[in-house]
C-alpha cells in the first residue's frame, strides 16, 4: 500500500477547520454534538446526516477505519480511480457525486437507511445482500469498475462510516429524507427532445455541452462529473432507470440547490432524464439481474417483463399503467 500523508494533512485541516466553527458558530447538523435533536417545527425535518467534523477520530476504537471511509467515498478517484494511490478499479468519479456531502445530504441519495435496513433482500440479484455486496453493486455499475475484496481494508472502512452515519436509525426504519425522493409519475412518457432543451439551459454550463463534464486540475477526478460517454456510469446502474435519475436531480442539481428549493420542475426532471439516459453509455452483462422477472420495477429498461408492455414504455412511461397491472398482479396472487 501506497503512504497516505495527503490524507493525514487534509485530516488535520478538517478536524481544526471543524472544531473552529463548531465553537464559534455552531453546528448546523441535526445531529449536533451532544446527540441532542433540534426543536420539531411544523415541517417534517428530513434526517441529515453528521458532518466529517463529527467522526470520532480519537475516541472510538475504530475512528480510524470511520475516517478513512469518508476519505474513500468523498475522492474515490483519488484513492482508486483510474491514477488511484491505492488500487485502480473505478472510472473517475467519486462516490460523493451521487451520494451528496458523502452521503449526509437529506433527499441527496444519502446512506440513512443502510445500516438499519442491511443485510436485505434484493430483486435485482434475486438474494439477500450485505452492506459490502451493495457497495461493490456500485461499484461495478455507478462506478463502472470493478468490486473490490469485501474483508479488505478499504471496504472495512467504507463499511465503517457508512454504519456510523446510520448509528442513530432504529433497526427496520427509514427515516424521513433517506435516498433519493419518489416522485409521482407524469401521465405522458417522458420526453428526450423536450429534457435536450432542459438540459441546454441547466446543465452544459458545468456538466458541458457533450455532457462529458470536467477535470479537476489535478487530473484524479472531476469538478464536474460525466453524465454520459465511456467514463460515465454503465447501463446497470441506479441512475439509469429513468425514476432514480428524475428523484436525484430534481432536489441536487444544479448542485446549489435542495430538497426545499429545486430549481427544475418534476416535468423537467423526468424528460431531462430521459434526455440523459438516451445518450450512449458502457453496458453491463445484465442477464443475471432481476431472477425474477416480476419483481423488475416499472421503469425497468429491459425485457423480459412479466407484463406486455414494450420495453419503450418501460423505459420511458407512461409508468401508471404498468404500476397498476403489477398491483392486481399482486393482489391476483
Ligand atoms: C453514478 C451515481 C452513483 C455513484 C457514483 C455511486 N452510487 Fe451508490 N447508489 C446510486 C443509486 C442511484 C443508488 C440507488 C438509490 C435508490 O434506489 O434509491 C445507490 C445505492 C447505494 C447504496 C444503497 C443505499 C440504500 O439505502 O439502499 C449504497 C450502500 C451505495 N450506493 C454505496 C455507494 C458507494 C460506496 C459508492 C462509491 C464506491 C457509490 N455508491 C457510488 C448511485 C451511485
Ligand atoms: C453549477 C454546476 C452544475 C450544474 C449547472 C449541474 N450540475 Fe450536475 N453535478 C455538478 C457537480 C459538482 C456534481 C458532483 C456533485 C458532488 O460531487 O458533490 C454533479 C453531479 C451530477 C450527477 C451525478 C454524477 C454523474 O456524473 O452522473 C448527475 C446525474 C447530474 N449532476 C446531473 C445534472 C443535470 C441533469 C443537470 C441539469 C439539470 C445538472 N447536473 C446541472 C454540478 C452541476
Amino acid at each position: 500500500m501506497k503512504n497516505l500523508k495527503p490524507s493525514r494533512i487534509s485530516l488535520t485541516f478538517i478536524v481544526l477547520t471543524g472544531t473552529l466553527l463548531a465553537i464559534c458558530c455552531g453546528s448546523p447538523d441535526v445531529e449536533d454534538a451532544t446527540g441532542k435533536k433540534p426543536e420539531k417545527t411544523a415541517e417534517q425535518q428530513p434526517w441529515r446526516g453528521p458532518a466529517a467534523s463529527q467522526i470520532p477520530f480519537y475516541a472510538a476504537q475504530n475512528g480510524k477505519d470511520i475516517w478513512y471511509g469518508y476519505e474513500l467515498i468523498s475522492k474515490t478517484a483519488y484513492y482508486l480511480g483510474p491514477n488511484g494511490t491505492v488500487n485502480q478499479i473505478s472510472n473517475g468519479m467519486n462516490c460523493q457525486n451521487c451520494h451528496i456531502d458523502a452521503g449526509t445530504k437529506p433527499f441527496g441519495n444519502n446512506y440513512s437507511a443502510v445500516a438499519s435496513t442491511y443485510p436485505k433482500f434484493r430483486e435485482r440479484s434475486g438474494g439477500m445482500e450485505s452492506i459490502e455486496k451493495r457497495v461493490n453493486d456500485c461499484f461495478e455499475r455507478s462506478l463502472n469498475g470493478q468490486a473490490l475484496d469485501s474483508s479488505g481494508r478499504e471496504m472495512r472502512a467504507i463499511v465503517a462510516y457508512i454504519k456510523w452515519l446510520g448509528r442513530k436509525i432504529p433497526k427496520g426504519e427509514k427515516p424521513y429524507g433517506s435516498g433519493i425522493m419518489e416522485l409521482e409519475y407524469l401521465n405522458r412518457a417522458a420526453d428526450p427532445a423536450k429534457g435536450k432543451i432542459v438540459f441546454a439551459g441547466h446543465c452544459t454550463k458545468c456538466h458541458g455541452d457533450d455532457g462529458q463534464g470536467l477535470k479537476s486540475p489535478g487530473g484524479k477526478g472531476y469538478e464536474f462529473p460525466p453524465l454520459w460517454g465511456p467514463h460515465s456510469y454503465n447501463e446497470g446502474a441506479g441512475l439509469f432507470r429513468l425514476s432514480r435519475f428524475a428523484g436525484y436531480v430534481y432536489n441536487n442539481m444544479p448542485n446549489t440547490v435542495n430538497w426545499h428549493n429545486p430549481e427544475l420542475t418534476k416535468e423537467q426532471a423526468w424528460d431531462v432524464a430521459a434526455f440523459v439516459n438516451s445518450q450512449p453509455r458502457p453496458k453491463k452483462d445484465l442477464s443475471k439481474d432481476w431472477p425474477n422477472i416480476a419483481g423488475k420495477p416499472a421503469d425497468h429498461p429491459f425485457g423480459p417483463y412479466a407484463d406486455t408492455f414494450s420495453e419503450q414504455q418501460h423505459k420511458f412511461g407512461p409508468y401508471a399503467p404498468i404500476a397498476q397491472w403489477k398491483k392486481e398482479h399482486a393482489k391476483a396472487k
